[in-house]
C-alpha cells in the first residue's frame, strides 16, 4: 500500500473523512500525538488499527468526539463529575473512561464494557471527526512499543506501507498523551497521568487518586485498571535509564559509565560544560513533555546504544513524562 501524505487543509481533510467513511485507516494530528483513526463503530475498521498498530487485541482504544453532546451516543451512566470535567477540561488532553453503550463494538473497547472517550482541541481532529460524521477511534501511530509520534515524519517512518493516508499537522503541541481518569462513583482515579494534571483534577473535585499502575511496575498476571499499563511502552532500541540526582552526581555517574554508544539525555540548562556526548529535550515539565519522544526516537537515529536520563519533576506535567521515561526505561531507575 502507498502511503500518503497531505497538508491539513481542505483537501487533506476530504481526502481523510472520505477514506474514513469507507472503513479505511488514516493517521491525523491531535494536540497530544499522531493517532491512528478509524470509524469507531465499524468493527472491520477497527480491526484495521490493530493489524497496522502490532497492537494486542485486548487493549482498548480511546474514541474521539467533536462535541460535548457526543458523549452520550457512546457512554451510559454518565456520573456529574464527568460533565464538570467536560466543562472544564473539553476540547483538550482528558479521556475519561465510562460504562459503553452498544453503539461501541468489543473490538474498540478490548473486550471491556467501558468506553476511552475524548474531545481533542485540535482543530484539525476536530473538522476530520466532523466531516467523516462519527467517532473515530484513535490510539497513538505509533508502531505497538515504540515512543508515541509528535510529528508526521514519526508516523511516516513507523507506519510507510500499512496505512493509506497522513494528514500533516507539523509537530503537536502537547507531545505526551491524554490524561486517562476512571470513576468510582463521583471519585476520579488517574489510569494514565498527561498534560491535565492531578493539580488540576483537584480544581473540579478533591477526591482524585492516582492509580499506582502510574509509577510502579505491575506483577505478571496482575489485574490491571488499564490494560495499557501491562505492556512495555515507548521504547526505543536504545536501553534507556533513568537517573535520579542533581547534576554534579549525574555527570559524574555518566563518567563512570561512559564508553561507546552511551549517550545522555539532559535538560537544555545543563548542556553548558557537560562533558559527555548529549542530547536535551527541555528545562521545565511543559517542555519535557513537548520534546521526550522526540529524543527517544533521535536517539536510535543517532546509534545510541544506552541512555541516561535526568529524572523530570514528578509534579504537575512531569508526572506524566516520568510515567512514560519509566516505561521507556524498562522501570530501571538509579537513584544517586
Ligand atoms: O492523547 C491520546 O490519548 C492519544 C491521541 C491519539 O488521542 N491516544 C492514545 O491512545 O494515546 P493509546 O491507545 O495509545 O492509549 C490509550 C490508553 C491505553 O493505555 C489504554 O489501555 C487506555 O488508554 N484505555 C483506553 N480505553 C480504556 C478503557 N475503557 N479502560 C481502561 N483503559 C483504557
Ligand atoms: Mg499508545
Amino acid at each position: 500500500m502507498k502511503t500518503e501524505m497531505l497538508p491539513c487543509d481542505e483537501r487533506g481533510i476530504s481526502a481523510a473523512a472520505g477514506l474514513l467513511k469507507k472503513g479505511e485507516v488514516v493517521a491525523i494530528p491531535t494536540e497530544t500525538v499522531y493517532g491512528l483513526a478509524a470509524d469507531a463503530t465499524n468493527e472491520d475498521a477497527v480491526a484495521k488499527i490493530f493489524i497496522a498498530k502490532g497492537r494486542p487485541q485486548d487493549n482498548p482504544l480511546i474514541v474521539h468526539i467533536s462535541e460535548v453532546e457526543d458523549m452520550e451516543k457512546y457512554a451510559r451512566d454518565i456520573p456529574d463529575v464527568a460533565y464538570r470535567l467536560a466543562e472544564k477540561f473539553w476540547p483538550g488532553p482528558l479521556t475519561m473512561v465510562l460504562p459503553k453503550k452498544d453503539t461501541i463494538p468489543m473490538a474498540t473497547s478490548g473486550g471491556l464494557d467501558t468506553v476511552g472517550i475524548r474531545l481533542p482541541s485540535d482543530m484539525t481532529a476536530r473538522r476530520i471527526i466532523k466531516s467523516a460524521g462519527v467517532a473515530l477511534a484513535a490510539p497513538s501511530a505509533n508502531l505497538s512499543g515504540s515512543p508515541s509520534p509528535t510529528s508526521a515524519q514519526h508516523v511516516f517512518d513507523d507506519m510507510n506501507g500499512r496505512i493509506p493516508l497522513i494528514v500533516d499537522e507539523g509537530c503537536c503541541t502537547v507531545g505526551v498523551e491524554s490524561t486517562v481518569i476512571s470513576f468510582d462513583g463521583e471519585g476520579v482515579r488517574i489510569l494514565r497521568p498527561g498534560y491535565v494534571t492531578f493539580e488540576d483534577l483537584l480544581t473540579v473535585t478533591e477526591n482524585v487518586v492516582i492509580d499506582k499502575g502510574v509509577t510502579a511496575e505491575l506483577d505478571a498476571g496482575a489485574v490491571v485498571a488499564s490494560p495499557g499499563m501491562k505492556y512495555k511502552h515507548y521504547s526505543p532500541k536504545a536501553d534507556i535509564v533513568l537517573v535520579e540526582g542533581d547534576l554534579a552526581d549525574f555527570t559524574e555517574y555518566v563518567g563512570k559509565n561512559y564508553g561507546d554508544g552511551v549517550y545522555a539525555m539532559i535538560f537544555n540548562s545543563d548542556a553548558k560544560g557537560f562533558p559527555y556526548r548529549y542530547v536535551m529535550y527541555g528545562d521545565n515539565d511543559k517542555e519535557n513533555a513537548a520534546e521526550v519522544f522526540d529524543r527517544l526516537r533521535e536517539v536510535d537515529e543517532i546509534g545510541a546504544k544506552k541512555v541516561y536520563v535526568r529524572c523530570p519533576s514528578k509534579n504537575g506535567v512531569g508526572l506524566a513524562v516520568y510515567n512514560r521515561l519509566l516505561r521507556a526505561a524498562g522501570f530501571e531507575v538509579v537513584t544517586l
